[in-house]
């Protein structure tokens, strides 16, 4: 081998990186393309010639291996945390005040304020300088594998420049620039494939490709924000002097990034990215004010979910006016009827949007939307559009106020408003399709009788072919019947066939989860299975003595009269027969309160949650055994912190609680699942 050969081959890898970095990084390319491929191809030659050179950090080898089926999980050493969101002036001017408030300074704080990027987390580590593994955000405490994708990007070093730590996490954002994300979109659109909505969206699917050489042919680019782990490295005492050090071992950073003084610095920078927002490569949808200084930070420590020592201030809501094709009304598994609008398509907060729901028909009174109105519709970021108001002044002549429907949509059996209620419903019960379908689904959902496979599509075909009326038909449908329906083989109806089989063998909590009376969530269903023990008691009690009902732990009388109604109806009693007749069991249910998981352990709620309701996070925690109260003390297990927490967050953090987050629970949550 020529030692000509080598040298060639290490004047090559650190020319081209420089390159790299100039155009990535830097944003000041000093060859033109064409003379950085000739760079490649030379390099590809002589490693052709010299296989034995070939090294995973040369430029060569960015995208290697061959398509995966599957990402791999990664566990976060250091949680990939969020950020907390501001929307007013007044909300930035509070967190600093807090801020100075704790850290007891009357000076002002300075900052290091930066845009908020529009794509999605991603944390890469280096160990020895070299990029060892990339992993998505996830659910911050872990996330997937991307490890081939992210050395396929070429704003990526494969080696970090100078001395670098032992061991670096560096963590930015992935997101797609505004002129790659029309360039995939004009492709896509010229070979008649589907567009992607938004630079986000198409960041996040070339991110997440099994095939790192599509993501290689993707624009994507990265800018670092902050770290994760590190050794060997002494942290220095800014934000900006760690941003430097990023940059210096070539790593990408926002160039927008200003250190400033003070909240006024803040809401100053705030608006001159606002007025030069639209002039940028990409898109941002706010700015993120972090404490400069390190040690600060440190002081500050976490909330929850997000440090106390960032903010996200986010650009208002994006507001457009459209019109009102059409108000209709859709049917859910318990009858409730709810409208929805729907719009003339207008793109919106970075999607198209064609729909909005009006909650119920209180709703639509209290706004008086009629068919025809212009109206106008918001949405921000993540969050579901809305509609927020009519313009009276451009209704057309001769429209008419909204009614509610006398029958249901689907059915036509009589719907009814109950006095006092908002919700109105169609009483057609089971012999609703709607309803039906709802309620099918339900049935077979992960809590009630767990049935893989059958999914929303398959259930609405069933249904709408008239195959499944009522549960208890589904089992007795046939291979034949099941691989006759649209995207359905041979091999996942016999699939659909054995989960089939597998659900009849279940709980008595599950099964009467399953059935679906209204009311009965998962804890109520355990409730009720603990205090009868078997499905006869319960069915007896509801029929002679109803009243016994409300003798269940945590039962009142509105869930008491759902039960016994259900229970009174012929249609449920022959259900219950017939799945019997199918072959479902259920054990008697002997559990005793101090089997369960959470037994003893009391939680305590704040804050919203955004994947699930007040109501739901206690049904769960109830139903895994714990005990949820209203109040903060020495005994309290947990406490569960949503979005805005109140008082009782401070409290537990006074009294050194362990506080979980949204995704702490859900984890809990499933780590107990039955
Ligand atoms: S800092 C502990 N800085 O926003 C600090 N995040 O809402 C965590 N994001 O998950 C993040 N630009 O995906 C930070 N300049 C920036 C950002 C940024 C975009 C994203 C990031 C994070 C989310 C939180």
């Amino acid at each position: 081998m020529s030692a000509g050969a080598r040298a060639r081959i290490a004047a090559l890898r650190a020319e081209i990186a420089r390159h790299d970095y100039r155009y990535y990084v830097l944003d000041d390319p000093e060859i033109p393309d064409a003379e950085y491929d000739e760079l490649m191809r030379e390099l590809r030659e002589l490693e052709a010639a010299h296989p034995q050179l070939v090294t995973p950090d040369s430029p060569t080898q960015r995208v290697a291996g061959t398509p995966s089926d599957s990402f791999e999980e990664v566990v976060h050493e250091v949680p990939m945390l969020s950020l907390d969101n501001a929307f007013s002036d007044e909300e930035v001017r509070a967190f600093d005040r807090r801020a100075a408030e704790r850290l007891g300074t009357d000076e002002p704080l300075e900052y290091l304020a930066e845009p908020k990027l529009d794509g999605l987390a991603v944390t890469v580590i280096y160990r020895d300088g070299l990029l060892e593994r990339a992993a998505t955000r996830g659910d911050g405490f872990k996330g997937e594998d991307v490890t081939a994708n992210v050395r396929a990007i070429r704003a990526f070093p494969l080696r970090l420049q100078g001395k670098a730590p032992a061991l670096l996490e560096a963590r930015g954002e992935v997101f797609m620039p505004l002129k790659g994300f029309e360039r995939l979109n004009r492709a896509a659109e010229a070979r008649g494939e589907k567009t992607f909505v938004n630079p986000r969206n198409a960041a996040a699917g070339s991110l997440r490709q099994l095939d790192p050489r599509i993501t290689a042919a993707r624009a994507l680019q990265m800018y670092c924000y902050g770290l994760g782990s590190v050794s060997g490295w002494e942290l220095p005492e800014r934000q900006s002097e760690l941003l430097e050090a990023l940059r210096r071992w070539g790593l990408p950073v926002c160039p927008e990034g200003r250190r400033v003084q003070g909240v006024e610095g803040c809401l100053e920078y705030f608006r001159q990215m606002g007025e030069r927002r639209a002039a940028l490569a990409y898109q941002i949808d706010g700015v993120v004010y972090k404490v400069e200084r390190l040690g600060y930070q440190n002081r500050l420590g976490f909330l929850a979910r997000a440090p106390r020592w960032a903010l996200a201030h986010k650009f208002p809501a994006e507001e457009v006016m459209t019109r009102v094709r059409a108000i209709e009304w859709q049917v859910g598994r318990t009858g409730a009827v709810t409208p929805v609008a729907r719009l003339e398509p207008v793109f919106v907060g970075g999607v198209t949007v064609s729909n909005v729901t009006l909650h119920n028909f209180d709703e639509v009174q209290r706004k008086d939307v009629r068919i025809g109105d212009t109206v106008i519709v918001r949405r921000a970021g993540d969050v579901i559009p809305e509609l927020v108001r009519v313009i009276e002044t451009r209704r057309p002549a001769h429209t008419e106020a909204v009614a509610l429907p006398r029958h249901c949509p689907v059915c036509h059996s009589e719907v009814l408003k109950p006095e006092g209620e908002a919700v109105a419903r169609c009483t057609g019960g089971f012999s609703c399709p709607a309803q039906r379908q709802e309620a099918i689904r339900h049935f077979a959902s992960r809590l009630a009788m767990d049935i893989e496979g059958l999914g929303d599509k398959v259930v609405a075909q069933l249904v709408e072919r008239g195959l499944v009326r009522s549960p208890a038909d589904l089992y007795e449908l046939g291979a034949e019947a099941l691989a006759a329906l649209d995207r359905m083989g041979e091999k996942s109806a016999a699939n659909l066939l054995a989960a089939l089989e597998r659900s009849k063998q279940t709980t008595l909590p599950r099964l009467l989860y399953a059935l679906g009376i209204r009311e009965v969530g998962e804890a109520t269903a355990l409730a009720l299975a603990r205090h009868f023990g078997d499905l006869d008691a319960l069915v007896e009690a509801a029929h002679s003595h109803p009243e016994r009902i409300e003798q269940v732990p945590d039962v009142g009388p509105v869930v008491a009269a759902h039960v016994h109604a259900f229970f009174a109806a012929e249609e449920h009693r022959a259900l219950i027969g017939r799945l019997r007749d199918a072959g479902v069991t259920w054990a008697p249910f002997t559990a005793r309160a101090a089997d369960l998981p959470l037994t003893g352990q009391t939680f305590v709620l704040t804050g919203t949650l955004a994947g699930m309701t007040r109501e739901q996070a206690q049904e769960a925690l109830t139903a895994l055994g714990a005990k949820v109260s209203g109040s903060v003390s020495k005994k309290t297990r947990y406490v569960v912190a949503g979005e805005a927490p109140g008082t009782k967050l401070a409290k537990a953090q006074a009294l050194n609680i362990p506080i979980l987050d949204e995704a702490g629970l859900r984890r809990l949550l499933e780590a107990h699942r039955r």
